[in-house]
């Protein structure tokens, strides 16, 4: 039921305009150092990351200038609708997309993937 919270319109609208951001907090500062990342784009980035229950794309922009792609999705689309109006990065796409489903990847081609106050709840299990 808690997963289905962020479904309606005027949530996600609400999200966006009163939950406080990550900018600032140094993050993408933490994930570099983690990575092994020394410069953003367009030299030298990470490859792929995957932004999994990225809602409004609060985290997924500030990851952006790490990789050269970044991919946020959210089973929500009126999250993923927000997140798109409010994104300017072109290195960034989104996706309607459950967590449990990520068919749409190849394999090996992710280099990290990050969760920001997202309680996953998996409606069935991981295909292996
Ligand atoms: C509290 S919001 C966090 C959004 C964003 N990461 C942030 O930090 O602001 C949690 C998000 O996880 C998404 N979510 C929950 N379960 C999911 C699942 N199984 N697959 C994809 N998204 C999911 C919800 O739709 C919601 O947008």
């Amino acid at each position: 039921m808690g997963d289905q919270l962020f479904e309606d319109a005027e949530v996600s609208r609400n999200y966006q305009d009163y939950r406080p951001n990550y900018i600032g907090l140094g993050l993408e500062k933490e994930v570099a150092s983690f990575m092994g990342i020394t410069r953003t784009l367009p030299q030298n980035a990470g490859t792929l990351a995957l932004d999994v229950g990225c809602g409004n794309g609060q985290l997924t922009r500030v990851l952006a200038p790490l990789f050269t792609k970044m991919i946020g999705i959210d089973r929500s689309k009126s999250q993923i609708d927000v997140a798109i109006e409010v994104t300017s990065e072109e290195n960034v796409e989104y996706r309607v997309n459950l967590a449990e489903d990520l068919s749409f990847l190849q394999d090996g081609t992710v280099d990290l993937v990050s969760a920001a106050a997202a309680t996953i709840t998996f409606t069935r299990a991981i295909p292996r």
